[in-house]
């Protein structure tokens, strides 16, 4: 019986985060998996620690997050994971920074 309501709870979390979440996400990450599902999905895999048309993102620090989405830069000394510049900047997300950071760290626990 357990067994069983564990996996509806989880089930339920996972259709609401698009298959790819924990079964908790803070508010600030389901606002930011709102946006990776309206933009960054256009590119990245929807199971952000997978690679897709962009390289995986799960767990990126804030500070990559900020400088590669809102200026198109990446964090001194920072070795990207692709030596390309497909993907634009998008400075109208400087607002949604935290919730994409939070959202990224909390999709993907470590080792998936
Ligand atoms: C038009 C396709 C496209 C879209 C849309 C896009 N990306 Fe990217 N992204 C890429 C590609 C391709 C790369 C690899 C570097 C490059 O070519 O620009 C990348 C690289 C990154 C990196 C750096 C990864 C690393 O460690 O080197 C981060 C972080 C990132 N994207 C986050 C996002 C977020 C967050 C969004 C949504 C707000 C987003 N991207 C939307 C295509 C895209």
């Amino acid at each position: 019986m357990r067994w069983i309501g564990c996996c509806t709870v989880l089930g339920i979390a996972i259709a609401a985060a698009g298959c790819q979440s924990g079964p908790e996400l803070s508010e600030s990450a389901q606002r930011g998996m709102k946006t990776y599902f309206q933009i960054c999905i256009a590119c990245h895999n929807a199971k952000p620690s997978l690679d897709g048309l962009g390289p995986p993102i799960a767990r990126s620090s804030r500070a990559l997050i900020e400088a590669r989405v809102v200026y198109g830069t990446y964090p001194a000394g920072y070795q990207p994971k692709r030596k390309s510049f497909a993907m634009p900047a998008f400075p109208n997300l400087a607002g949604n920074v935290d919730d994409l950071a939070a959202y990224l760290a909390e999709c993907c626990p470590a080792k998936k």
